[in-house]
């Protein structure tokens, strides 16, 4: 089975719904692989994996160790692996040797990075020389210390045009498609009708064209939800149970049992 590519996430503005979920692990991914059109390596792996409070500590070796666990996990869904903090903002030179690195060492099939007009001619230097690149605009998470936090972004009005500008501009330098994170509702759907590529939401609009959530969000490993995650399943009891079990059973002799040895 050949993978999706980039040409045909793109093709999909205005069309059926683009689905994607974050994944960092091989199994995972396979699962995630039988649904998805695109699969983010995150560097939200970063908080969510090794416990980390923000994406800014992440290192590039992280993204591109996990980036090979899902493309070995996976055959049809297309990879994009997050370029971390501190590997593309200084100049477009750095960004393709760092984006260059993370591809041949991972083998997906794009980066994300996060930024709209100041990353625009960084995004045109990358696609003009191979390296495809989805664009991340809104609430970006990298810029966290910036920013104040995570905050919700267009909540003034007087703040739309310079939201438009950011994803006009990464359409306009190349980008084959832009996540829109933690905007108000009206904001990203106006964004959508506006640019040329698709639309990725995650805490944007229905009208984005595409959706993404974090996995472990939406399965309910997180004890703390955001209002935009809807959560699909409740792996977190599950996981406590089973543990739970086992320990009672362990303590108890009652594991292993005549089935679990070898005679
Ligand atoms: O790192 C991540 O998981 C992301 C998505 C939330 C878009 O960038
Ligand atoms: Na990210």
């Amino acid at each position: 089975v050949r993978r999706l590519t980039v040409p045909q996430i793109r093709n999909r503005k205005g069309g059926d719904p683009i689905v994607s979920l974050t994944s960092y692990h091989a199994h995972t991914a396979a699962i995630v692989d039988r649904y998805a059109d695109f699969i983010l390596v995150g560097d939200s792996l970063g908080m969510v994996m090794h416990g980390m409070e923000s994406t800014v500590g992440v290192p590039m070796d992280l993204m591109i160790m996990h980036g090979k666990a899902v493309v070995r996990g996976t055959k049809k869904a297309l990879i994009v692996v997050d370029m971390p903090f501190g590997t593309y903002e200084e100049s477009p030179n750095v960004a393709f040797r760092n984006a260059a690195t993370v591809m041949k060492e991972t083998g997906c099939g794009a980066v994300k990075l996060e930024g709209g007009a100041r990353m625009a001619e960084t995004i045109h230097f990358l696609v003009e020389r191979g390296i495809p690149v989805m664009a991340h605009t809104g609430l970006t998470p990298q810029s966290s210390h910036v920013m104040g936090g995570f905050k919700t972004q267009g909540r003034d009005e007087a703040t739309w045009d310079a939201h438009r500008a950011d994803a006009r501009a990464v359409a306009e330098a190349g980008a084959f498609a832009v996540v829109l994170e933690g905007m108000v509702e009206p904001l990203a759907a106006q964004i959508t009708k506006e640019v040329a590529i698709p639309t990725i939401g995650i805490g944007a609009s229905a009208d984005c064209d595409g959706q993404i959530l974090v996995l472990e969000d939406m399965l309910g490993l997180n004890p703390w939800t955001p209002k935009f995650v809807k959560v699909y399943g409740q792996l977190g009891p599950m996981i406590e149970d089973s543990v739970k079990r086992y320990a009672e059973d362990v303590k108890a002799r009652a594991f292993p049992t005549e089935d679990e040895v070898y005679r």
